[in-house]
């Protein structure tokens, strides 16, 4: 059995994952601002009022964790706010909050969870191809990918850096999925991207540590 931290665990591809690791029997902290019915039903350990935009929320997290190894660490909380050319002269605050959120929160919160890493740990980012310079032809939602992209970097340090513990670091795209962030537009329902993310992370091995890898299971491009 292994233990399974997930962020954003309360709603959308977040609480999909705890059911999953629910289901194959692992042991699930699920962090969460607040847990809603739907986390509130399900019976796992919970950290919740875990804003990770701020230090309190990270060592909440760190708090509740302290003297116990996690064996696989799900960075899935993440926001998307919309904008384009023509709003960035407004859009800063927005942006920053993607950065706070989608790029630094993960960061921080790995440092804080240092010492619960070890041989054989796992580190999934939940990012977005739309963080990929190399696939952006369609321009705009800068504060979103500025912000995966950023990510994806530190992810990629953080699997170079973690590598001699023995810790292996994947960046997952989760599909276009129907959640609150895409206002139920995609091609994938929750469950079936939170199936397709575990078997990638199920998969990763200090061999493929560092790549960018789309759920259903091709490297993207950076
Ligand atoms: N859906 C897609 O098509 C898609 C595509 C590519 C990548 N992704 C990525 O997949 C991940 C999950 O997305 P989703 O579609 O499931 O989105 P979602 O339904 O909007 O869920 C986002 C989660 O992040 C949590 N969150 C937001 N702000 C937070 C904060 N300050 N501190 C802690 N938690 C916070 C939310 O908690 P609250 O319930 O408290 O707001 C929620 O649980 C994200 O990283 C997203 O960027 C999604």
């Amino acid at each position: 059995m292994a233990r399974v931290l997930i962020t954003g665990a309360a709603g959308g591809i977040g609480i999909e994952l705890v059911r999953h690791y629910l289901a194959v029997g692992d042991e699930v902290i699920a962090v969460c601002r607040d847990p809603g019915p739907g986390l509130s039903a399900l019976r796992c350990e919970r950290v919740d009022d875990a804003d990770l935009t701020r230090a309190q929320g990270i060592e909440r997290v760190a708090t509740a964790v302290a003297g116990r190894r996690l064996d696989l660490v799900i960075h899935n909380a993440g926001l998307l706010r919309r904008d384009d050319y023509a709003s960035l002269a407004s859009a800063g605050a927005d942006i920053r909050a993607q950065f706070e959120l989608n790029a630094l929160a993960p960061l921080l919160l790995t440092a804080a969870l240092d010492a619960s890493l070890g041989e054989g740990s796992k580190l999934a980012l939940i990012s977005s191809r739309m963080g990929s310079v190399g696939d952006n032809s369609s321009g705009n939602y800068y504060g979103y990918r500025m912000s995966k992209a950023a990510l994806n970097i530190a992810g990629r340090s953080l699997a170079i850096n973690l590598r001699e513990r023995g810790i292996a670091v994947a960046l997952l795209h989760p599909g276009f999925v129907r959640t609150p962030m895409t206002a139920g537009a995609g091609d994938l329902d929750p469950a079936e991207s939170a199936r397709l993310l575990a078997q990638r992370i199920a998969a990763l091995d200090l061999a493929s540590s560092g790549r960018f890898w789309h759920a259903r299971g091709e490297v993207l491009p950076w």
